[in-house]
């Protein structure tokens, strides 16, 4: 079985205290999380939230980037021995903002996907098209190129390892969500291809998230689509009561 997944991106959200709160507040709400719940913070906050996390069966914590290097003089960057010394197990790597804002490449991604595998935590790979890639008709081929650029170098017992978040850009913090059709479509897709270079078995055991403006009242539809294992939420996940709706719709 797949694991289900809902990992909530805070972004470049909420103050310190804010952050403590929003997740003080979420755990309130979720007794027993039914699927594998990841709160993906800004970096100040990952020790705190990992403090109270940590006693907390079915939660845990993540990055929102690192750095491909395990050190030394690059001001302003946070390295994978950092994050793991805090508690983290997940990492975001190749969010649409970062490839757009920060230029991160094909090339970049598939070395921060090294670092983060080889220190034994979890990648959450994003993937995604623009409008007009998915208006020309070529989404899949789009981030098919992505997927096998940045992932494809892995052998067999890494690639296992990944989760994948198809993101079409189109539809983040846009409130233009992808529909359960298309989103299964293209989960489909990144499977079989998935299938192609490692197998079935390999391309089945690894969880796909849909992202982009899910919410508390699409979440159902979406997650029930045979290739849909959870969601990587954006501002959704800053509101306790939307996010623990989220969790619960399995
Ligand atoms: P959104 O963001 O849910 O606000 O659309 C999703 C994401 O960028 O991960």
């Amino acid at each position: 079985m797949r694991k289900k997944i809902v990992a909530g991106n805070w972004k470049m959200n909420k103050s310190y205290n804010d952050g403590l709160v929003l997740c003080y507040d979420i755990l309130d709400k979720v007794a027993e999380p039914k699927a594998t719940v990841v709160f993906c913070t800004p970096f100040i906050h990952l020790y705190a939230v990992n403090e109270v996390l940590k006693n907390r069966e079915g939660f845990f914590l993540g990055a929102q980037n690192c750095h491909q290097e395990d050190k030394g003089a690059y001001t302003g960057e946070t390295s994978i021995e950092m994050l793991q010394s805090v508690g983290v197990d997940y990492v975001i790597l190749g969010h649409s903002e970062r490839r757009e804002y920060f230029g991160e490449s094909d090339a970049l991604l598939a070395q921060k996907t090294n670092k983060v595998l080889s220190n034994g935590l979890t990648p959450i790979f994003c993937c995604g098209e623009s409008l007009d890639i998915r208006d020309a008709g070529s989404h899949v081929a789009h981030v098919n190129a992505q997927i096998e650029a940045g992932l494809f170098h892995l052998g067999a017992e890494e690639m296992e390892k990944v989760v994948i978040a198809y993101e079409p850009i189109w539809a983040i913090g846009t409130g233009r969500t992808a529909s359960p059709a298309q989103a299964q479509e293209m989960h489909a897709a990144i499977r079989s291809l998935i299938a192609g270079k490692y197998g079935a078995d390999l391309a089945n055991s690894i969880s796909i998230l849909y992202g982009g403006s899910v919410n508390a009242a699409n979440a159902k539809e979406l997650f029930s689509q045979p290739d849909v294992d959870g969601g990587l939420v954006g501002g959704a996940s800053l509101k306790a009561d939307e996010f623990a709706t989220i969790i619960n719709s399995f």
